[in-house]
């Protein structure tokens, strides 16, 4: 359940001031019946009118999650909180993470109920890039840019060329932003490992073309802009 107030605020309508006036007005009705009341508890799958205007009805739900680490990228888990319980209103049906993030990975989940979107996103075909910031222990060189680049060989699979941009490096840990083209378990941790660097921090910044808006913080989310949605897919 959520305040009918916050509900429109959420959808863009206006500030939380703004649209106490408008429900008090009596222009908004949830299920064919005025509300003026702005604490009106309503569900996400009400049929919510402004101006006789429906709003947001969404065949499906996209929703950017800036994930915090100690989540699973999973529905549900009988042991460990997933990232649906940082939802705050009812979750819409069928929601789920398109893809995953170990544990303790931070940032960029998507997670949506359009099976399709989310199988073209994930698809090994298309090679749909990510990008992540990544904290290792040690120095990166040129020769890791190089490793990197080559396509490099883990114990299961080559991974394709991927990009390595070192942001700052010193004996004790280095920073860098990192693109790959596939999502396998671990991959990331893997390359790492591979060039004798552990990663200390993982945050996902983007997915194609989708990305982290720098203004949620850990554990907030937000709806996907109409244009953020026919970005990924015309992917
Ligand atoms: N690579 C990893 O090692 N972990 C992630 O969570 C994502 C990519």
């Amino acid at each position: 359940m959520m305040r009918l107030d916050k509900y429109l605020s959420d959808l863009g309508i206006g500030t939380r001031k703004d649209v106490r006036k408008i429900i008090k007005e009596g222009r908004v009705s949830v299920g064919s019946v005025c509300v003026t009341e702005p604490a009106h508890s309503v569900l996400l799958t009400d049929l919510i009118k402004l101006d006789d205007e429906t709003l947001a009805y969404e065949e499906f739900s996209y929703i950017m999650l800036n994930k915090p680490a100690g989540y699973l990228s999973a529905s549900q888990d009988s042991r460990d909180k997933t990232v649906l319980d940082l939802l705050k209103a009812p979750v819409p049906k069928g929601l789920f993470p398109a893809g995953r993030l170990d544990k303790d990975t931070h940032g960029l989940v998507l997670l949506t109920n359009d099976g399709i979107l989310s199988h073209r996103l994930l698809s090994p075909k298309r090679h749909v890039d990510k990008t992540y910031f990544v904290q290792v222990d040690g120095t990166l060189s040129e020769k890791d840019i190089a490793a990197f680049a080559d396509g490099m060989a883990l114990e299961d699979f080559v991974c394709l060329p991927a990009k390595l941009e070192i942001l700052k490096s010193n004996d004790s840990s280095s920073d860098a932003l990192v693109t790959i083209h596939e999502g396998k378990f671990h991959q990331i941790k893997r390359m790492f490992l591979r060039i004798d660097r552990e990663v200390l921090y993982l945050k996902r910044l983007s997915i194609g073309p989708l990305i982290l808006d720098p203004s949620l913080n850990e554990g907030e989310y937000r709806r996907l802009t109409p244009e953020e949605i026919s970005s990924l897919k015309s992917l």
